[in-house]
């Protein structure tokens, strides 16, 4: 099979094209990325010579190099997107852009083309806060919070619209917080750890109970791969982590697990609008397609962090230009950001 593969240098994406080479010899990939900030070609060194590999620079809202990319490809694995909350707030043009008129664009070159098969990559954040004790399944209400969330929302129903429309083969899947190698450290569990391993504060957003179910990027790639081969076209598939833990708790394991102390844990500003709990009911794809989450968040997180010490370079690489001043501009100075989103220029509440 030979697949398109949107966003394949940004975190999960390059996970997954790892994991299909190595998991499959009769796969052959086209890697299709703009290299925005968050997508980065050293993820993906160690495939750079592997005959069923390429890469091809393009914008995902350019139908034009999109259709000659994916010519001749019989399946699309769609990641390419704005994937930071955070950035969705304070800009929100960009996120829109990609995420809702990119994924239009893919849906209809893959249309045009003819795929047979078209997964959608998308989140569980669509659901919105998960009461407490409650699990979101696939028919739970889509009731996003962010712009990031209402503009992956969008792009799930254009994908469910051309499925009913058109008869297009495509399908949806919806994980849970990811972590593991090669993450962009704007993210929560990366920032929190490169930032323990330098001795510095950790940022924790308003009073830290806030839940995340958290899932390893390897389960995931796992299950996006079981979904691809033997999911049921028009279907949407949940990916959770079957863990679901407050950031406060989580942030406190990593420093267990690194050795440094509480004290550098520090309160910050809230994000505005940010969801309480999020949590997934995966048992539809654990029944259908036998799929499980095998990395414990102890396990993966040791991993993770010894992933994090070993790479030093890359954390240095990516941590220079955009994300020096996005880290200034929002950490450094959060009330004044946070105010000046509001309009408000008022004092946030503590
Ligand atoms: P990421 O930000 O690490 O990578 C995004 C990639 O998309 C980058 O390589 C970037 O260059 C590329 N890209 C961005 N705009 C593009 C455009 N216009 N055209 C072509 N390429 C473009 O994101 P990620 O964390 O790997 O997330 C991948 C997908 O998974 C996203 O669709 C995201 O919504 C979804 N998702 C992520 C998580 C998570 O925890 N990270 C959880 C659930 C779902
Ligand atoms: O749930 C899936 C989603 O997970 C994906 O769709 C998104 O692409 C991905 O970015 C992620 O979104 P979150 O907003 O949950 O992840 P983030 O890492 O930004 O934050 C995780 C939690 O940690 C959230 O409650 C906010 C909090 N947080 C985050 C940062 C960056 C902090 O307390 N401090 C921080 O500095």
């Amino acid at each position: 099979m030979k697949i398109f593969v949107s966003g394949g240098a940004g975190f999960i994406g390059s996970n997954f094209i790892r994991h299909v080479l190595q998991a499959r010899n009769n796969h052959a990939i086209i890697n299709y990325d703009k290299l925005t900030y968050a997508g980065n070609l050293a993820n993906l060194h160690s495939i750079d010579d592997h005959a069923g590999y390429q890469f091809v620079k393009g914008d995902i809202c350019d139908p034009i190099v999109a259709e000659a990319a994916m010519r001749g490809c019989d399946a699309v694995v769609h990641f390419a997107a704005e994937s930071h909350v955070d950035r969705s707030i304070y800009e929100p043009a960009p996120v829109i852009q990609t995420n809702v008129t990119g994924t239009f664009t893919l849906l209809e070159v893959a249309r045009k083309l003819g795929v047979s098969r078209f997964v959608h990559i998308s989140t569980d954040e669509v659901y919105g806060d998960v009461a407490p004790g409650a699990f979101a399944g696939e028919d739970s209400p889509i009731q996003p919070s962010s712009p990031y969330s209402a503009s992956k929302a969008a792009s799930d129903l254009l994908v469910r619209s051309y499925v009913r429309t058109y008869n297009f083969p495509a399908l949806i899947t919806r994980s849970s917080n990811n972590y593991g190698p090669y993450q962009f450290p704007e993210k929560f569990l990366p920032l929190m750890i490169t930032n323990a391993l330098n001795d510095k504060s950790l940022p924790i957003y308003g009073d830290g109970k806030q839940q995340r179910d958290w899932l390893h990027v390897e389960d995931n790639c796992r299950g996006i791969l079981a979904v691809l081969e033997r999911g049921k076209i028009g279907e949407v598939y949940n990916i959770g982590g079957s863990h679901v833990e407050e950031n406060l708790a989580v942030a406190r394991r990593l420093l267990r697990l690194i050795a440094k102390p509480e004290s550098l844990l520090g309160y910050v500003a809230d994000r505005p609008g940010h969801d309480r709990r999020y949590a997934l009911d995966s048992t539809k794809i654990e029944v259908e397609l036998g799929w499980k989450p095998e990395i414990s968040l102890e396990n993966g997180l040791r991993q993770t962090i010894e992933w994090y010490k070993k790479n030093s370079e890359w954390v240095s690489d990516v941590r220079a230009g955009d994300y020096r001043s996005y880290y200034a501009k929002y950490y450094d100075n959060r009330e004044n950001s946070l105010n000046a989103i509001a309009g408000t220029g008022s004092k946030l509440p503590a």
